[in-house]
């Protein structure tokens, strides 16, 4: 199990934070609580993007391909969450939750639904503690957190002793994720996921895949999941988009929706910012 607090959840939040800095409408994502959850480190990152002039003249930013796509797959996991709000789910559970701030920025629409927030101990306690320093900006949500390691312990049972409602229409997030675990406990969460929901709710979650090609920039994209491993946090699990509803469907889950690099970026990105091309999105409905 991991023992310090997750940096890839640190630094998928700064990305979000780094949008605030463009206006509301160029905007990819619009979470402005994401600047609450920064540390020393990804604080100090942010205000030298901000102060920045050569950030400012180059087309788009800074805005690497790679962060394109997390504040994309961030967007259109909002709008997912939102049209779920509208239907019959009772609760969310937000899986491998890192500093998502959704609990409170959708507070008015969840109207006291409870948001179970799942990560290992050492990031949620991070950001329990930021949360209650930061108690008098976030609007009032019923926000339960709960520790586990998925490679290790089912997620029903976990779920269950949380107070989760087995069986009921349920919103599942699962963001940024699946990537650094095993294919068994991928299969084993999307099972849980499943048995807990019941038929109807909804699951956002979102894949990486190696891209093929002979080509140097395809090479260096099959490279990119290495870097992770920097972080201490290397990518071990990969599905192609061709391959998903598939997948998916063993599971007991109907894929809704999906969208790849292009089609996020023609939803989701006004200026043409390119989105990196090696993950995707998808709402699964379970059947
Ligand atoms: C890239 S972050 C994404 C965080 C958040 N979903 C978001 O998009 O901002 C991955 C998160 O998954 C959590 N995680 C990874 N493996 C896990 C495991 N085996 N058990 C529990 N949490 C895990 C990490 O602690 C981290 O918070």
């Amino acid at each position: 199990m991991r023992v310090g607090p997750s940096r890839t959840a640190e630094l998928v939040c700064l990305f979000r934070a780094m949008e605030q800095r463009r206006p509301p409408a160029e905007r990819v994502v619009d979470d402005p609580l994401a600047g609450l959850f920064l540390g020393p480190l990804t604080r100090v990152t942010l205000s030298t993007l901000e102060g920045s002039s050569l950030a400012r003249r180059l087309p788009g930013g800074l805005a690497s391909p790679l962060v394109t796509y997390v504040q994309a797959r961030h967007r259109f996991i909002d709008n997912a969450l939102a049209a779920g709000l509208e239907g019959p789910a009772v609760q969310v559970a937000v899986l491998g939750a890192g500093y998502d701030t959704r609990a409170w920025r959708f507070a008015g629409v969840l109207a006291g639904r409870p948001v179970y927030e799942l990560d290992f101990p050492a990031t949620g306690r991070r950001k329990a503690r930021i949360a209650r320093r930061h108690g008098g900006e976030l609007p009032e949500s019923d926000v339960r957190r709960v520790e586990i390691d998925f490679l290790t312990q089912g997620l029903g049972p976990v779920l269950a002793a949380a107070g989760f409602r087995p069986g009921a229409p349920s919103f599942f997030i699962w963001e940024g994720v699946s990537m650094y675990l095993t294919r068994e406990a991928v299969k084993a969460t999307l099972a849980t996921v499943r048995e807990m929901g019941g038929p109807g709710s909804r699951l956002a979650m979102d894949f990486w895949f190696l891209p093929d090609g002979p080509d140097l920039q395809a090479a260096a994209r099959r490279f990119t999941p290495h870097l992770l491993r920097l972080l201490g946090e290397p990518v071990t699990f990969g599905m192609h988009p061709e391959d998903t509803g598939d997948f998916l469907a063993r599971s007991g889950l109907r894929l809704v929706d999906q969208a790849d690099a292009a089609e996020l970026g023609r939803r989701h990105v006004p200026d043409g910012r390119p989105v990196y091309p090696a993950n995707h999105v998808v709402v699964a409905e379970v059947t």
